[in-house]
C-alpha cells in the first residue's frame, strides 16, 4: 500500500526537477490535444510561440479547431491573425481557481496584443467577469458587445508561469482585425537604414552579407557598429586578408533570433556566424540592468539601439566595432576613440571592463571561466537530484 501510493509522487517529483531546469513549451502542451491542432499550427505561424515560451507569468487561451475555422475563413493576413492570436495570451496568470474568483465579479488583463504596441489605447485589453451561474465570460476592450466566449476548461497549469485554458470562441476585436502591413523582415533593406549604412557597405563590398541573409530563416541576430566605430577601424580593416576581413564581419551576426528581453537577461558565451567548433569566434554577453555589453576580450561594445526586433531577425546598434581575439590578440583599442567622458563617469565595473578591453591577457578570462564552471556544476547538481530520485523510485518499485 505504502509503496504504491509513494510511485506517483516519485513520478511528480521527477517531473518538477525535469520542469525546472526547461522552461514551458507551449507547443509541445498542445500537442497533446488534436482539438487544438489549428490554434497550435498558427502559434508556430506566426512565431508567437516562441514569445510565449519566452515569456513567465502568462495565460494562454486557446480555442478549438472549429473557432479556429471561423477565424481562418475571414482571410485575415498572417501578421493580422497573429494580431488576434496575441489578444488570446495575457500577460497574468488565471488558473480556473482565480477565474472563479476575480475580484468584484470583474477585472481587466493586459494582453500581448498590448504588449507589440500595435494596439492603439487600451484596445489590448481583455475583461473577465465572473457571470451568474459559475461561467467566465472574456470581452475584448473595443469589443463590449461580444458575450459569447467563455471559459471552457483549463488544459495545463504551472502556478505561476503558465496557464493554459480553452474559451469558447475566438475573441473578436475589430482593432486586432485591422489590415496590419507585414513588418519589413528584409535584412538587406534593414540594414541600410539608420546608423547601419557603413557597417552594410563593408557586408556588401566582401560578399559577407550573403551569409547574413542565408541565415535569416532560421534566426539571425546582427549587431552593427556605428558609422563612427566603423571609420575608426577602417585602418585595421585594411590590413587584414580578405578571408580575415569576412570573419570580423561575420564575427557581428549570430545564427539565431535574440530579443532585446533574451539579451537582457543571458549572460555568457554567444557563438556567431564566423563560429567554426568550439571556442572560436565567439563573444560574452554581459548585462547590468537595461544595459546589454558585448566582450570579446579585446573590446567592449554596448548595444545602443535596436533597429528591429521582430522573430526572426534582431538588428542591434552597437558603439563600437567587435574585434575577435583569434584576430587581435594583444591589440590594443587605443587607436580606437577613446570614450574618455563616458568611461570617467562609469562606475568602479565599467572602469575595470575598460581596463580589460586594453589589457586581453588580463584576468577577465579567468572571471568567464569560473562562471561557466559554475553553471556547470548547478546543471549536474539538477541532474544528481533527479537520479538520486530515479534511483530512490526504482528501489521503492522493488520493494
Ligand atoms: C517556473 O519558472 C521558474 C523559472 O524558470 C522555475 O524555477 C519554476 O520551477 C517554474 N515553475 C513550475 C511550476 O514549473
Ligand atoms: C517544443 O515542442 C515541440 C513539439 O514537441 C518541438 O518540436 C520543439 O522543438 C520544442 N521547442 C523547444 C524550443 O524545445
Ligand atoms: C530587399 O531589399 C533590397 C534593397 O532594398 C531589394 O533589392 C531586395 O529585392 C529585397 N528583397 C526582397 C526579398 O524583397
Ligand atoms: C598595418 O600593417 C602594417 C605592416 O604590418 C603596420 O605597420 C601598421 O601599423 C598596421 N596598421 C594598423 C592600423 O594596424
Amino acid at each position: 500500500m505504502k509503496t504504491t501510493s509513494a510511485i506517483p509522487l516519485c513520478f511528480l517529483l521527477l517531473i518538477f526537477l525535469s520542469t525546472t531546469t526547461n522552461a514551458h513549451n507551449i507547443t509541445h502542451i498542445l500537442a497533446k490535444n488534436p482539438e487544438f491542432s489549428t490554434f497550435n499550427h498558427y502559434l508556430t505561424l506566426t512565431h508567437l510561440a516562441g514569445e510565449i515560451n519566452r515569456r513567465q507569468t502568462i495565460t494562454v487561451c486557446a480555442v478549438d479547431n472549429a473557432a479556429m475555422s471561423a477565424l481562418i475563413a475571414k482571410g485575415l493576413s498572417l501578421v493580422t491573425i497573429k494580431n488576434v492570436l496575441s489578444l488570446h495570451v495575457f500577460a497574468d496568470y488565471f488558473g480556473s481557481k482565480k477565474l472563479h474568483e476575480v475580484t468584484k465579479g470583474s477585472t481587466s488583463t493586459a494582453t500581448m496584443y498590448q504588449a507589440t504596441g500595435e494596439a492603439p489605447g487600451t484596445t489590448g485589453y481583455v475583461h473577465i467577469t465572473d457571470v451568474k451561474g459559475g461561467k467566465v465570460r472574456f470581452t475584448p476592450e473595443d469589443n463590449p458587445t461580444q458575450t459569447d466566449v467563455v471559459y471552457v476548461k483549463s488544459i495545463l497549469e504551472m502556478p505561476y508561469n503558465i496557464s493554459v485554458i480553452q474559451i469558447s470562441e475566438i475573441l473578436q476585436s475589430p482593432e486586432a482585425e485591422a489590415p496590419t502591413s507585414a513588418p519589413d523582415l528584409n535584412l538587406t533593406s534593414l540594414l541600410q537604414r539608420d546608423g547601419c549604412k557603413a557597417f552594410y557597405n563593408l557586408l556588401s563590398t566582401s560578399g559577407a552579407i550573403g551569409t547574413f541573409l542565408s541565415t535569416v530563416d532560421g534566426g539571425v541576430t546582427v549587431f552593427c557598429p556605428s558609422a563612427t566605430a566603423v571609420a575608426a577601424f577602417a585602418p585595421k580593416y585594411k590590413n587584414l586578408t580578405a578571408e580575415e576581413k569576412t570573419s570580423v564581419l561575420l564575427y557581428h551576426g549570430v545564427p539565431t533570433y535574440n530579443s532585446m528581453g533574451m539579451l537582457r537577461s543571458s549572460n555568457g558565451l554567444m557563438n556567431t556566424l564566423a563560429t567554426e567548433g568550439a571556442n572560436k569566434y565567439d563573444f560574452t554577453v554581459k548585462n547590468d540592468g537595461e544595459d546589454v555589453k558585448l566582450k570579446t576580450k579585446v573590446v567592449t561594445a554596448a548595444v545602443t539601439g535596436t533597429v528591429i526586433d521582430e522573430e526572426p531577425v534582431a538588428l542591434y546598434k552597437i558603439d563600437k566595432v567587435l574585434l575577435p581575439r583569434e584576430l587581435f590578440k594583444g591589440t590594443v583599442e587605443a587607436d580606437e576613440p577613446a570614450p574618455a567622458p563616458k568611461g570617467a563617469k562609469k562606475k568602479k565595473k565599467g572602469a575595470k571592463e575598460d581596463d580589460d578591453a586594453d589589457s586581453p591577457a588580463s584576468d577577465s578570462s579567468d572571471d568567464d571561466d569560473s562562471d561557466d564552471v559554475a553553471d556547470q556544476k548547478a546543471s549536474s547538481g539538477e541532474r544528481l537530484a533527479s537520479s538520486a530520485v530515479m534511483a530512490a523510485c526504482l528501489l521503492l518499485a522493488f520493494i
